[in-house]
């Protein structure tokens, strides 16, 4: 009986659920969803996480000054408005392909990235326009990062990462 009404409510709500998220068409739609579904804002936009996702646009990808320090130093995540405002198409997929960046930057999902990927991350933050501050700069290693600061105890990064 419990299962059958499980059942039941599964059959009303699934189609319900699936028809909140239209399928993007456009390069900046596209961009749009990749960056929701991607995890950049947990750590490009401020605040992200804290507030469960409930971040107006407005205030994605501005970077933050919260930093992650281990055996790398201390990271921020960039202001990527500013970033990509300043690099072409070609520049930013060049840079895309072959970017070893320092913890905890997921690098490698760039890295993967099919060029209709990058132009549509490229188009919708562009799109954005620029707004915010650089994030701070990287701080070497044995420098204690001012706080809030995240500690993590990982190998050090790979020896090209963040030249
Ligand atoms: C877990 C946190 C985290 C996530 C998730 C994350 N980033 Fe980053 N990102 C960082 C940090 C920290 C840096 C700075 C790394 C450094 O200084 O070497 C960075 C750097 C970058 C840079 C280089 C910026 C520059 O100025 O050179 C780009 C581009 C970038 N991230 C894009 C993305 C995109 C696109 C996504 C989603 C697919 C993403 N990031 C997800 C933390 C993150």
């Amino acid at each position: 009986m419990r299962i059958t009404s499980l059942f039941l409510s599964l059959l009303f709500v699934s189609p319900l659920l699936a028809a909140t998220e239209p399928t993007p068409t456009t390069p900046v739609e596209r961009g749009r969803y990749l960056i929701a579904i991607s995890g950049c804002n947990d750590c490009h936009t401020a605040g992200y996480i804290a507030r469960s996702g409930k971040v107006p646009e407005s205030e994605w990808l501005i970077g933050d000054t919260m930093s992650w320090s281990g055996p790398w130093g201390t990271t921020y995540a960039a202001n990527l408005r500013l970033r990509l405002a300043e690099m072409d198409l070609a520049t930013w997929k060049t840079f895309a392909r072959n970017a070893v960046l320092r913890p905890p930057m997921p690098y490698w999902a760039l890295n993967h990235m099919t060029d209709d990927d990058l132009e549509a991350i490229w188009a919708f933050t562009r799109s954005l326009g620029k707004a915010g501050v650089p994030a701070p700069a990287a701080l070497p290693p044995g420098v204690d990062p001012p706080l809030p600061a995240f500690s993590l105890h990982l190998p050090p990064a790979p020896a090209s990462a963040g030249k």
